[in-house]
């Protein structure tokens, strides 16, 4: 069976990989941090439950992005998941408006919960998260959060990203 971990797969596998995932709907998060390393924030997909005792999530960033660094400095992380209106701040945190770093925060309400990362007024739920553990894998790092503070937005339909596109569920 061929390793994701120990070599790279065959080119074909990595295309159909990625056309796979893009048929796999997901919620739309904004990864968001701030602390001694600064102000950062990434759009992100792959957030997964963890535990419910102790309640913990995990997210996945690319180690090439701006926002990976600055998350690993800060060890604290908001996982904003976005409503339906939130296409806009998605697009902006994923860096397709050419806005960078801090500047990403000029859009939206922002407030801060216990770990002082920016919570997205506007988000479905935020899940403000002390960094547990890191682990390095492939391009990405997985970081797992304990949940210190959950904020229940404003209910309503949410935003998921599905064949390359926004739709609203
Ligand atoms: C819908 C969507 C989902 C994304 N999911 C992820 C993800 O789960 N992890 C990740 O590292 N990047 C993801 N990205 C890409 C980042 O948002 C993008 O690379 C962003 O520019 C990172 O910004 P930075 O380099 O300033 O940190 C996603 C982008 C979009 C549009």
């Amino acid at each position: 069976m061929t390793s994701l971990i120990r070599g790279w797969p065959a080119s074909s596998v990595l295309r159909t990989k990625r056309e796979g995932m893009s048929r796999l709907g997901a919620a739309v998060h904004v990864i968001t941090t701030a602390g001694p390393g600064g102000k950062a924030g990434a759009t992100a997909t792959a957030v997964c439950s963890v535990s419910d005792a102790p309640p913990m999530l995990l997210v996945c960033l690319n180690r090439g992005s701006q926002t990976n660094p600055v998350v690993v400095e800060n060890g604290v992380f908001c996982v904003n998941t976005l409503g339906d209106g939130g296409a806009e701040i998605a697009d902006i945190f994923a860096g397709r408006t050419g806005v960078a770093g801090g500047e990403r925060f000029a859009s939206g309400d922002w407030l801060t919960l216990s770990t002082g990362s920016p919570v997205l007024a506007s988000a479905v739920i935020a899940f403000d998260c002390r960094i547990v553990e890191v682990r390095s894998v492939g391009s990405h790092n997985v970081f797992f959060g304990a949940v210190e503070t959950v904020r229940l937005g404003p209910s309503g339909p949410a935003l998921v990203y599905h064949d390359r596109a926004y739709k609203r569920v």
